[in-house]
């Protein structure tokens, strides 16, 4: 199998970078074929690096991620992609309304539904929080990311 997933927030610089790492690191520890990518539905950030405090949290819990740069989601990508797993409501509206057909709209999913039992829909932007918002986040999407393997992985056997 070959798949390619994107996370998508919006500013690529802190939820799905901090997604992308994680996802990076598991499918490489598992050795899975699945190309992993990060985009944000706004333009503010293309060409950074995350934001410091989301590589800071990263790196103090083993996934660094400071090698990634942001860029901004494009109609390619669901070209480019299979899976394009979006933050919260707004990305998905935003990712929603570029989707050219139905098979691209059948793309475009809440990576927290990933984690049904769990009572949240959205991963909670960090920008405006604290060092602790920021562990929460990474603690979340530590989560959603093994959910999503385990979901590939079920499928795929
Ligand atoms: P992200 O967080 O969408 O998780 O990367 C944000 C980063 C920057 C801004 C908003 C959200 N901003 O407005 O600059």
């Amino acid at each position: 199998m070959s798949i390619r997933v994107l996370m998508v927030c919006l500013g690529n610089i802190c939820r799905s970078p901090m997604a992308d790492g994680l996802l990076r690191q598991k499918v490489a520890n598992l050795q899975l074929n699945v190309a992993v990518d990060s985009a944000g539905t706004a333009n503010y950030h293309v060409g950074a690096a995350p934001d410091k405090r989301m590589i800071k949290t990263g790196s103090q819990n083993g996934t660094p991620i400071d090698f990634l740069r942001a860029r901004q989601f494009t109609r390619q990508d669901f070209h480019d992609f299979d899976y394009i797993l979006v933050m919260d409501h707004s990305n998905y509206r935003n990712v929603f309304a570029l989707a050219p057909d139905e098979n691209a709209k059948s793309k475009v999913q809440l990576l927290l539904n990933y984690l049904p039992e769990e009572n949240i829909e959205e991963v909670p932007d960090p920008y405006y929080g604290t060092a602790a918002d920021f562990q929460y986040v990474y603690d979340l999407l530590d989560r959603a990311t093994a959910a999503f393997i385990s979901q590939l992985q079920k499928q795929t056997n």
